[in-house]
């Protein structure tokens, strides 16, 4: 058995979690920073920093005790090193490393985009199931879709990934906090926005937001388009042109229903174009469509992670295409969507058994390939 403590400190999330063979969540304690950083409307990354420095440790002392261990028992220290805010990042790692080095324990850096696509096979209380959480059929297709990362991958194994597509302007969380901004929705926007755009009364036809799906091939995501279409639903084309152009309307002249409906419009748009990709990806198959699904081979599961993966209608689309292709689509339980650590720990489970560490000169590393 491994028990692995998880640091996560990427963003605005300070987490500790204890996670036993990379699915028993013995216990995941989030602090969220959104109050902090509210007034603002977005994460201050100076702030995020501060922040975790002052959380991190209180953070880690209370998920011990909710999973009733000790430091003593602890098998490995892991932490997300890459990719996120450099401040906050590096406050997670050298607390990692000076755990790992005074309990004399491996030190395991973790991706924080591959641990999103870990998060679905995490459970909390496997007595209640049962049984313990069917293991991912590979090769699967992975999407991650976070406030930074819209990406599809080829997964052979929870380490083994390959990229397929990625957005190449904003990541969806990121359009959807912009939209919300739009709408003069308050922050935290993505979470609000399906919130309103799940009322039952919400028309999502009543405007039309165009689903960008760079032809008839690619595998990227494109969301400025949507973005830039709902604030010209919201405020009209602007008048004039460059420094002197001037929107003639307001957010604050929509109705109730009028953002509601907007609401509705921009969130079928953008999970249409998510799930599109999706089936696109599964046609194509695992090579690509170079031979691919000429020599049988296809992809034997889906895999959704990322904060964006707590999208009501996205879990509900999911569902569907689970049955109407007839294979497993895994999306996290609710816990595991946003930031945490617990699935930094579970994914540090398989570089624990393959007894692959990192030394104490990890660093950690704002941005990734992905
Ligand atoms: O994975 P995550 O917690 O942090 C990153 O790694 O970026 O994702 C945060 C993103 C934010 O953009 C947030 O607005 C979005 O996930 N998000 C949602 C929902 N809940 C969180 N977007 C749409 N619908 C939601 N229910
Ligand atoms: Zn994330």
């Amino acid at each position: 058995m491994s028990l692995i403590l998880g640091l996560e400190t990427s963003c605005d999330e300070t987490g500790a979690a204890i996670v036993e063979d990379g699915v028993v969540v013995r216990s995941n304690v989030v602090w969220s920073q959104h109050k902090l950083h509210e007034r603002y409307r977005g994460v201050v990354p100076e702030i995020a920093s501060r922040a975790h420095l002052e959380r991190l440790m209180p953070v880690v002392q209370e998920a011990l005790a909710n999973a009733g261990c000790g430091f003593a028992e602890l098998d490995a220290i892991a932490v997300g090193n890459r990719p996120g805010l450099i401040g906050s990042l590096i406050v997670g790692v050298s607390a990692a490393k000076a755990l790992a080095w005074s309990l004399q324990r491996p030190l395991i850096g973790v991706d924080h985009v591959q641990a999103h696509l870990h998060a679905a096979v995490l459970q909390s209380d496997p007595s209640s199931t049962g049984s313990p959480s069917s293991p991912i059929l590979y090769p699967a297709l992975g999407l991650v879709v976070s406030g930074g990362h819209t990406s599809l991958y080829r997964l052979d194994g929870p380490l083994q990934l390959t990229l397929l597509g990625r957005t190449i302007d904003d990541a969806v969380g990121e359009a959807y906090d912009k939209a919300a901004v739009i709408l003069d929705l308050p922050y935290p926007g993505g979470p609000n926005l399906d919130r309103l755009a799940a009322n039952p009364d919400a028309d999502p036809g009543r405007f039309a937001l165009p689903r960008s799906l760079l032809g008839d091939a690619s595998l990227d995501f494109s969301f400025s388009g949507l973005k830039t279409a709902l604030l010209y639903a919201v405020r009209g084309h602007p008048v004039g042109r460059g420094p002197n152009a001037r929107f003639t309307r307001s957010a604050a002249e929509l109705t109730d229903a009028d953002r509601r409906d907007l609401a509705a419009a921009f969130q079928h748009a953008a999970i249409d174009a998510l799930i599109a990709k999706i089936e696109r990806a599964l046609d194509a198959g695992p090579d690509g469509g170079i031979g691919g699904r000429a020599n049988g081979s296809a992809f034997r599961s889906v895999v959704i992670g990322g904060g964006v993966s707590a999208n009501s209608l996205l879990r509900r689309r999911a569902g569907e295409l689970e049955q109407r292709r007839g294979l497993p689509v895994r999306i996290p339980a609710f816990a595991y969507c946003l930031d945490n650590a617990a699935m930094i720990a579970g994914l540090a489970h398989h570089r624990h058994v393959a007894g692959d560490f990192d030394t104490l000169a990890l660093p950690a590393i704002a941005t990734t390939g992905s």
